[in-house]
Protein backbone atom coordinates (compact mmCIF):
# COMPACT_ATOMS: atom_id res chain seq x y z
CA UNK A 1 0.00 0.00 0.00
CA UNK A 2 1.58 3.34 -0.96
CA UNK A 3 0.34 6.11 1.46
CA UNK A 4 -0.10 9.68 -0.10
CA UNK A 5 0.85 12.26 2.02
CA UNK A 6 -1.24 15.27 2.14
CA UNK A 7 1.31 18.36 2.13
CA UNK A 8 0.70 22.14 2.92
CA UNK A 9 2.08 23.62 -0.74
CA UNK A 10 0.25 25.99 -3.15
CA UNK A 11 -1.29 24.29 -6.24
CA UNK A 12 1.45 26.46 -8.14
CA UNK A 13 4.11 24.51 -6.47
CA UNK A 14 2.81 21.08 -7.24
CA UNK A 15 1.86 22.25 -10.42
CA UNK A 16 5.60 22.96 -11.43
CA UNK A 17 7.12 19.58 -12.33
CA UNK A 18 10.77 20.57 -11.39
CA UNK A 19 9.78 22.10 -7.81
CA UNK A 20 11.24 21.92 -4.17
CA UNK A 21 8.24 19.99 -2.93
CA UNK A 22 8.98 17.29 -5.55
CA UNK A 23 12.29 16.40 -4.41
CA UNK A 24 10.63 15.82 -0.37
CA UNK A 25 8.55 13.12 -1.42
CA UNK A 26 9.60 9.78 -1.63
CA UNK A 27 9.13 8.11 -5.85
CA UNK A 28 8.10 4.62 -6.58
CA UNK A 29 9.81 2.76 -9.24
CA UNK A 30 6.96 1.59 -12.05
CA UNK A 31 8.22 -1.24 -14.67
CA UNK A 32 6.41 -0.45 -17.75
CA UNK A 33 5.64 -3.59 -20.56
CA UNK A 34 4.15 -2.81 -24.09
CA UNK A 35 0.51 -3.52 -24.44
CA UNK A 36 0.39 -7.14 -25.56
CA UNK A 37 -0.93 -7.56 -29.65
CA UNK A 38 -3.57 -9.79 -28.48
CA UNK A 39 -5.42 -7.11 -26.60
CA UNK A 40 -5.31 -4.86 -29.40
CA UNK A 41 -9.10 -4.17 -30.38
CA UNK A 42 -9.82 -5.00 -33.90
CA UNK A 43 -7.80 -7.45 -36.45
CA UNK A 44 -6.04 -4.20 -37.95
CA UNK A 45 -4.30 -3.21 -34.67
CA UNK A 46 -3.62 -6.77 -33.78
CA UNK A 47 -1.20 -7.31 -36.73
CA UNK A 48 -0.46 -3.80 -36.21
CA UNK A 49 0.90 -4.28 -33.21
CA UNK A 50 2.59 -7.49 -33.49
CA UNK A 51 4.97 -5.41 -36.12
CA UNK A 52 5.61 -2.93 -33.82
CA UNK A 53 7.56 -5.01 -31.68
CA UNK A 54 8.17 -3.48 -28.06
CA UNK A 55 7.01 -0.36 -26.37
CA UNK A 56 9.73 2.41 -26.09
CA UNK A 57 9.53 3.55 -22.58
CA UNK A 58 10.89 0.94 -20.02
CA UNK A 59 10.48 2.72 -17.02
CA UNK A 60 9.23 5.81 -15.01
CA UNK A 61 9.19 6.65 -11.57
CA UNK A 62 6.31 7.88 -9.72
CA UNK A 63 5.31 10.11 -6.82
CA UNK A 64 2.29 11.03 -5.35
CA UNK A 65 0.82 13.70 -2.85
CA UNK A 66 -2.73 15.56 -2.19
CA UNK A 67 -3.39 19.13 -0.70
CA UNK A 68 -6.99 17.46 0.54
CA UNK A 69 -8.52 19.23 -2.24
CA UNK A 70 -6.70 17.87 -5.43
CA UNK A 71 -4.71 14.43 -5.99
CA UNK A 72 -1.23 15.27 -7.59
CA UNK A 73 0.27 12.03 -9.37
CA UNK A 74 4.57 13.27 -11.12
CA UNK A 75 5.91 11.18 -13.48
CA UNK A 76 9.61 11.42 -14.70
CA UNK A 77 11.33 9.13 -17.71
CA UNK A 78 13.71 9.39 -19.80
CA UNK A 79 12.87 10.29 -23.63
CA UNK A 80 15.14 11.63 -25.39
CA UNK A 81 13.27 13.27 -28.44
CA UNK A 82 10.74 15.83 -27.39
CA UNK A 83 7.54 15.32 -29.65
CA UNK A 84 4.91 17.99 -29.18
CA UNK A 85 1.09 18.07 -29.64
CA UNK A 86 2.05 21.18 -31.81
CA UNK A 87 4.01 20.03 -34.38
CA UNK A 88 1.62 18.81 -36.42
CA UNK A 89 3.64 16.18 -38.08
CA UNK A 90 3.31 13.30 -35.97
CA UNK A 91 1.88 11.86 -32.70
CA UNK A 92 3.03 13.58 -29.37
CA UNK A 93 4.19 12.09 -26.18
CA UNK A 94 2.26 11.42 -23.21
CA UNK A 95 1.24 9.89 -20.17
CA UNK A 96 -1.79 8.87 -18.75
CA UNK A 97 -3.10 7.65 -14.98
CA UNK A 98 -5.53 4.91 -14.99
CA UNK A 99 -7.69 4.63 -11.77
CA UNK A 100 -10.83 2.29 -11.29
CA UNK A 101 -14.00 3.28 -10.77
CA UNK A 102 -15.30 -0.54 -9.68
CA UNK A 103 -12.07 -1.58 -7.57
CA UNK A 104 -11.97 -4.58 -9.49
CA UNK A 105 -11.22 -3.10 -12.59
CA UNK A 106 -8.63 -4.95 -14.68
CA UNK A 107 -5.59 -3.28 -15.62
CA UNK A 108 -4.28 -5.01 -18.71
CA UNK A 109 -7.83 -4.14 -20.43
CA UNK A 110 -8.76 -0.80 -19.62
CA UNK A 111 -11.51 -2.26 -17.25
CA UNK A 112 -14.27 -3.79 -18.38
CA UNK A 113 -18.35 -3.67 -19.32
CA UNK A 114 -18.97 -4.01 -15.26
CA UNK A 115 -15.91 -2.52 -13.97
CA UNK A 116 -14.55 0.70 -15.88
CA UNK A 117 -11.77 2.43 -15.45
CA UNK A 118 -11.22 6.41 -15.63
CA UNK A 119 -8.43 7.67 -17.20
CA UNK A 120 -6.13 11.33 -17.17
CA UNK A 121 -3.88 12.42 -19.72
CA UNK A 122 -1.15 14.66 -20.41
CA UNK A 123 0.06 14.82 -24.13
CA UNK A 124 2.95 17.10 -25.08
CA UNK A 125 2.42 20.42 -25.94
CA UNK A 126 -1.31 20.75 -25.19
CA UNK A 127 -1.78 22.51 -21.39
CA UNK A 128 -5.20 21.01 -21.47
CA UNK A 129 -5.47 17.60 -19.75
CA UNK A 130 -7.95 14.97 -20.54
CA UNK A 131 -10.55 12.95 -18.73
CA UNK A 132 -11.49 9.62 -20.70
CA UNK A 133 -13.87 6.81 -18.83
CA UNK A 134 -13.36 2.78 -20.67
CA UNK A 135 -14.64 0.16 -20.33
CA UNK A 136 -12.38 -1.95 -22.21
CA UNK A 137 -9.84 -1.94 -24.64
CA UNK A 138 -11.24 0.58 -27.72
CA UNK A 139 -14.27 1.86 -26.01
CA UNK A 140 -12.59 4.88 -24.33
CA UNK A 141 -15.37 8.21 -23.85
CA UNK A 142 -14.21 11.86 -23.20
CA UNK A 143 -15.60 12.34 -19.69
CA UNK A 144 -16.01 16.84 -18.66
CA UNK A 145 -13.75 16.46 -15.63
CA UNK A 146 -11.45 19.13 -15.67
CA UNK A 147 -7.56 17.73 -15.42
CA UNK A 148 -4.46 19.55 -15.00
CA UNK A 149 -1.30 18.67 -16.59
CA UNK A 150 2.34 20.50 -16.49
CA UNK A 151 5.88 19.47 -17.77
CA UNK A 152 9.10 20.23 -17.95
CA UNK A 153 12.12 19.15 -20.09
CA UNK A 154 14.93 17.84 -17.50
CA UNK A 155 18.19 16.96 -19.68
CA UNK A 156 16.45 13.87 -21.62
CA UNK A 157 13.93 13.33 -18.92
CA UNK A 158 10.36 14.69 -19.11
CA UNK A 159 8.34 15.21 -15.39
CA UNK A 160 4.89 15.61 -15.60
CA UNK A 161 2.22 16.34 -13.27
CA UNK A 162 -1.14 15.16 -13.64
CA UNK A 163 -3.61 16.63 -10.62
CA UNK A 164 -7.61 16.69 -10.56
CA UNK A 165 -9.67 17.29 -7.67
CA UNK A 166 -10.31 14.50 -5.12
CA UNK A 167 -13.97 14.31 -5.62
CA UNK A 168 -14.30 14.56 -9.58
CA UNK A 169 -17.31 15.08 -11.64
CA UNK A 170 -20.11 13.12 -12.67
CA UNK A 171 -20.72 9.35 -12.55
CA UNK A 172 -17.64 8.30 -15.18
CA UNK A 173 -15.17 10.09 -12.78
CA UNK A 174 -13.26 8.43 -10.15
CA UNK A 175 -14.49 9.93 -6.27
CA UNK A 176 -11.37 9.57 -4.15
CA UNK A 177 -11.50 11.13 -0.46
CA UNK A 178 -8.82 11.55 2.50
CA UNK A 179 -8.83 8.25 4.26
CA UNK A 180 -9.95 6.46 1.45
CA UNK A 181 -8.09 4.02 -0.64
CA UNK A 182 -7.70 3.88 -4.38
CA UNK A 183 -5.01 2.34 -6.82
CA UNK A 184 -3.17 3.34 -9.75
CA UNK A 185 -1.86 2.50 -13.09
CA UNK A 186 0.45 4.68 -15.33
CA UNK A 187 0.99 4.49 -19.28
CA UNK A 188 3.41 6.32 -21.60
CA UNK A 189 3.19 7.27 -25.45
CA UNK A 190 6.56 7.82 -27.41
CA UNK A 191 5.65 10.04 -29.99
CA UNK A 192 8.78 9.74 -32.15
CA UNK A 193 8.00 6.14 -32.76
CA UNK A 194 4.47 6.52 -33.69
CA UNK A 195 2.87 5.01 -30.20
CA UNK A 196 -0.80 6.55 -29.39
CA UNK A 197 -3.76 5.36 -28.49
CA UNK A 198 -3.55 1.25 -27.52
CA UNK A 199 -0.02 1.32 -28.43
CA UNK A 200 2.02 2.48 -25.73
CA UNK A 201 3.68 1.54 -22.35
CA UNK A 202 2.04 0.29 -19.44
CA UNK A 203 2.29 -0.59 -15.61
CA UNK A 204 0.67 -4.45 -15.95
CA UNK A 205 -0.50 -4.09 -11.90
CA UNK A 206 -2.20 -1.66 -10.08
CA UNK A 207 -0.78 0.14 -7.23
CA UNK A 208 -2.68 0.28 -4.38
CA UNK A 209 -3.05 4.06 -2.69
CA UNK A 210 -4.28 5.07 1.00
CA UNK A 211 -4.61 9.05 0.96
CA UNK A 212 -3.53 9.67 4.66
CA UNK A 213 -5.62 12.10 6.15
C1 LIG B 1 -2.32 1.82 -17.03
C2 LIG B 1 -2.84 1.40 -18.15
C3 LIG B 1 -3.51 2.25 -19.20
C4 LIG B 1 -3.76 3.60 -19.27
C5 LIG B 1 -3.39 4.67 -18.24
C6 LIG B 1 -4.44 3.86 -20.52
C7 LIG B 1 -4.87 5.12 -20.95
C8 LIG B 1 -5.49 5.39 -22.14
C9 LIG B 1 -5.98 6.68 -22.57
C10 LIG B 1 -5.86 7.96 -21.77
C11 LIG B 1 -6.53 6.53 -23.80
C12 LIG B 1 -7.25 7.59 -24.64
C13 LIG B 1 -6.38 8.53 -25.31
C14 LIG B 1 -5.66 8.03 -26.51
O1 LIG B 1 -6.28 7.38 -27.38
O2 LIG B 1 -4.45 8.32 -26.59
C15 LIG B 1 -6.37 5.15 -24.18
C16 LIG B 1 -6.77 4.61 -25.38
C17 LIG B 1 -6.62 3.28 -25.74
N1 LIG B 1 -6.10 2.27 -24.96
FE1 LIG B 1 -5.40 2.45 -23.04
N2 LIG B 1 -4.57 2.67 -21.19
C18 LIG B 1 -4.02 1.66 -20.43
C19 LIG B 1 -3.94 0.33 -20.76
C20 LIG B 1 -4.29 -0.22 -21.97
C21 LIG B 1 -4.06 -1.59 -22.36
C22 LIG B 1 -3.39 -2.67 -21.52
C23 LIG B 1 -4.55 -1.74 -23.62
C24 LIG B 1 -4.50 -3.02 -24.41
C25 LIG B 1 -4.25 -3.08 -25.69
C26 LIG B 1 -5.11 -0.45 -24.04
C27 LIG B 1 -5.70 -0.15 -25.26
C28 LIG B 1 -6.15 1.09 -25.67
C29 LIG B 1 -6.72 1.36 -26.99
C30 LIG B 1 -6.94 0.36 -28.09
C31 LIG B 1 -7.00 2.74 -27.03
C32 LIG B 1 -7.55 3.54 -28.21
C33 LIG B 1 -8.92 3.19 -28.58
C34 LIG B 1 -9.94 3.79 -27.70
O3 LIG B 1 -10.28 4.93 -27.95
O4 LIG B 1 -10.38 3.14 -26.75
N3 LIG B 1 -4.92 0.43 -23.00
N4 LIG B 1 -5.75 4.47 -23.14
Amino acid sequence: MLVVKPVKAKSKALLDPSGSVWSSIAASSLSLKTTPAGTQPTSYTKVAGKQRGEAAVTSASMRLCHDGQRIYVHLEWKDENEDLATDGNGFPDAAAVLLPLGNDAPINQMGSEQQAVNAWQWRAGDEQGRSVVARGVGTTEPTPDPVEVAAARAGNRWRVVISRSLAGAGSDSVALATGGDSRVGVAIWEGSVGERGGFKAFTENWTDIRLAE
